[in-house]
């Protein structure tokens, strides 16, 4: 390890207070986090402190003008007490490229590495071991600028915390085809992991929530008529023996789990293309019984079955018991991530607690 890290420990763990059996997601936070800041063009005071509030300016530029971005990762324990990493290199790829789309500074690798493994080594209790479970990870970073006026911040804060969890959703999954709000356009931020993405997906999934759906099926700002992502998580259709997945573009997510799946698939001799899909697609699919079944893919989601899509107020159910694919992608990535099949993907990072012990 190559980076000076100042570690301030908590005096008493609160992990007594952490039940495994009953992970509620995204409540509980472990001890620590981990923190640096961006000033006078370059990346400093890197710290691991007590987990707790930060002090913020009611000026504080990220609150006004949203240059906010983040990233979603997991750390897992297998039997052995080994601890893993999935992929974490593709999240720091990604974050520079919401940094750069944001107008934020990009971050070291190294900064990105070191910053979360050492936080993960004095965490590492915090890790659950139960199947399904895992520790989330929340890599982030936010303008710090103290300034009224629009204009790129000068400072910059980038942050890691962690909470153990369970699988985001417990149960298939009703998404509603959006028709007339937009997640995101052309030349927009769709691609970018940044915070005001989210911030306008809360009103339509909101209205969706209220009329029994789960979540909101984004479809393209143009025209409405092509599958994007939902609000959490990238889409797979299978029509036949070939799994569809919406093409890339400046309007998706790049979703780590979407392209851990492709080429999982791939590997397995399987048809995956990636491409437009359109509604009336998807609807003909469906009326042919050719459609077998519907997923999302993202790290908090994990795998998850659509149960059932809804697009003018029809409703369309769709297989989310038989024969899944998606159980099997599960269990595969499952078993590449506690080390119980061979990582021949180059996938793994593990984290090697030795070399982030704190004296
Ligand atoms: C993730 O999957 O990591 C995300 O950022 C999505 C959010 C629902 C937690």
């Amino acid at each position: 390890m190559s980076l000076k890290i100042t570690t301030n420990l908590v005096e008493e763990s609160k992990i007594s207070s952490f039940d495994p059996d009953n992970i509620v997601f995204g409540r509980v936070f472990t001890d620590h986090m981990f923190s640096c800041d961006f000033v006078n063009g370059e990346w400093t005071n890197f710290r691991i402190d007590p987990f707790g509030k930060i002090p913020l300016s009611p000026t504080l530029s990220a609150l006004h003008y949203g240059q906010a971005i983040f990233e979603g990762m997991k750390a897992y324990k297998n039997e052995d007490g080994v601890i893993t990493l999935f992929r974490p290199l593709e999240n720091l790829k990604r974050l520079n490229r919401s940094a750069v789309r944001m107008c934020m500074p990009e971050l070291p690798a190294d900064i990105f590495m070191e910053g979360m493994k050492k936080l993960i080594t004095i965490d590492k209790d915090w890790i659950p071991s139960t199947s399904g479970s895992s520790l989330y990870i929340r890599p982030f970073m936010f303008a710090t600028d103290d300034y009224l006026g629009v204009k790129p911040s000068e400072h910059y804060s980038f942050m890691i915390y962690a909470c153990p969890v369970n699988a985001y959703y417990s149960h298939p999954l009703k998404v509603r085809i959006e028709e007339t709000y937009t997640r995101a356009s052309k030349g927009g931020v769709g691609a970018a992991k940044c915070a005001g993405n989210y911030a306008a997906s809360m009103y339509p999934t909101k209205l969706a929530q209220q009329e029994g759906y789960d979540q909101v099926l984004w479809t393209d700002g143009d025209e409405h008529q092509y599958l994007e992502e939902t609000g959490t998580s990238n889409v797979f259709v299978i029509c036949g023996d070939t799994i569809y997945t919406p093409e890339l573009s400046d309007s998706l997510l790049a979703g780590i789990t979407r392209d851990s799946i492709i080429k999982l698939l791939r590997a397995q001799g399987k048809n995956v293309i990636e491409q437009r899909i359109s509604i009336k697609d998807l609807i003909s699919w469906h009326e042919s019984k050719q459609l077998t079944e519907m997923f999302v893919s993202g790290t908090a989601a994990t795998v998850t079955n659509i149960e059932l899509f809804g697009y003018k107020d029809k409703n369309y159910t769709v297989n989310h018991t038989d024969n899944l694919l998606s159980k099997t992608i599960l269990e595969d990535f499952n078993n590449i991530k506690t080390l119980k099949t061979s990582d021949s993907f180059d996938w793994i990072s593990v984290v090697n607690e030795s070399e982030f012990i704190t004296n």
